[in-house]
């Protein structure tokens, strides 16, 4: 009984902490306030003039960010370029269709004229992703910062990202391996709000989809036309994943009810029980999905961060020190 009560004590004060100084895993809410207070103000300010010329950058922020966290953790390992002895995750097919390195570069470049050294590569891709979804008109928030940048990035740790072909049970189990509950992962999962998918991500629900199916039956079959309609283009043609592609909102989980998901990753979501739920409850409450997303964004971004002598501040966000 006495364990118990003390057990609570501290998650109560562990709670306190974590509103007073927004500390977890290290990491906090003003890490950068005596090193470089205008940190948030550089990321934000080169994010904004970014996105204000190309909006479409919003929806490449968020998923770089996300793919920067899947692999070894929240470490910048996403941004180094390949060298002659070593091909690095960009070069990797599930992210060859990655884009905004520059914006990384730019906010980079103008955090080391300010405090130069101070500022890792890791924690820049975190805050931009964050300020890509406010940008784009959804939530704002904070999070929290200190990651350090790891000096790791190869290819074969990408394996660690969810093909476009897992149906539910299987996204639920990748992402419970990594932490996330089934609502999490569908709330990450709404970041489709914003972008597009290119045909060679769907095109296998059109044609010989199964044993007994030619296209997947989870999809409409006027929405099957469209899309096919889409890959007369080829395969690098590109299909928005809701009717608003650059804002940040819950048309995404209307499209799913609609069957007009573009993924069988997105329609599966719909289709299985385990997780209609909460797609219908997103589709119907767009400030719960908000609430939700925000608070699944930064628990993502702790993932596996590194702090310490286990990482560095990357003088260039390319490059390894
Ligand atoms: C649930 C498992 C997920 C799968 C299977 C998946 C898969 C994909 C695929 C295949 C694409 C299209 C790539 C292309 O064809 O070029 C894509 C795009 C995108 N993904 Fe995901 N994704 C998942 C989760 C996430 C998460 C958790 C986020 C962020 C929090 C995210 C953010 C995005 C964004 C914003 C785009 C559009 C990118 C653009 O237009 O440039 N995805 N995703």
């Amino acid at each position: 009984m006495a364990a118990l009560i003390i057990q609570n004590v501290f998650a109560v004060m562990w709670v306190i902490n974590m509103m007073m100084y927004g500390v977890a895993n290290g990491l906090s809410m003003n890490y950068y306030m005596m090193t470089c207070p205008f940190a948030e103000f550089i990321v934000k300010n080169t994010v904004n003039r970014a996105l204000q010329s190309d909006p479409t950058l919003a929806a490449a922020l968020v998923r770089m960010h996300f793919h920067d966290c899947f692999v070894q953790g929240c470490d910048g390992s996403i941004l180094i370029d390949s060298t002659k002895d070593n091909t690095a995750e960009k070069d990797s097919p599930a992210n060859l269709s990655l884009r905004g390195y520059e914006i990384i570069d730019a906010a980079k470049d103008a955090l080391e004229k300010q405090c130069p050294g101070v500022v890792s590569c890791s924690d820049i891709l975190a805050m931009a992703a964050r300020d890509a979804v406010f940008f784009a008109g959804g939530p704002v928030y904070d999070i929290p910062k200190g990651r350090k940048d790891g000096r790791r990035s190869k290819i074969e740790d990408t394996i660690n990202l969810p093909p476009p072909t897992l149906n539910s049970s299987e996204l639920i189990r990748m992402f419970g391996q990594r932490g996330f509950t089934p609502q999490e992962m569908v709330a990450l999962s709404g970041a489709h709000t914003l972008g597009t998918a290119r045909c060679s991500s769907f095109k296998n629900r059109l044609t010989n989809f199964d044993s007994t199916h030619d296209m997947d039956p989870s999809m409409d079959t006027q929405f099957a036309k469209t899309l096919s309609k889409t890959c007369i283009a080829g395969d690098s043609a590109e299909q928005p994943f809701d009717t608003t592609r650059n804002t940040f909102d819950n048309d995404y989980f209307n499209a799913l009810q609609r069957k007009a998901g573009v993924l069988f990753s997105d329609q599966t979501l719909f289709a299985s029980v385990q997780t209609r739920g909460i797609v219908n409850a997103y589709a119907m409450n767009q400030a719960m999905f908000f609430f939700n997303f925000q608070q699944a964004m930064v628990k993502m971004g702790a993932m596996d961060v590194k702090e310490g002598s286990n990482g560095e501040v990357r003088n260039t966000c390319r490059v390894i020190n």
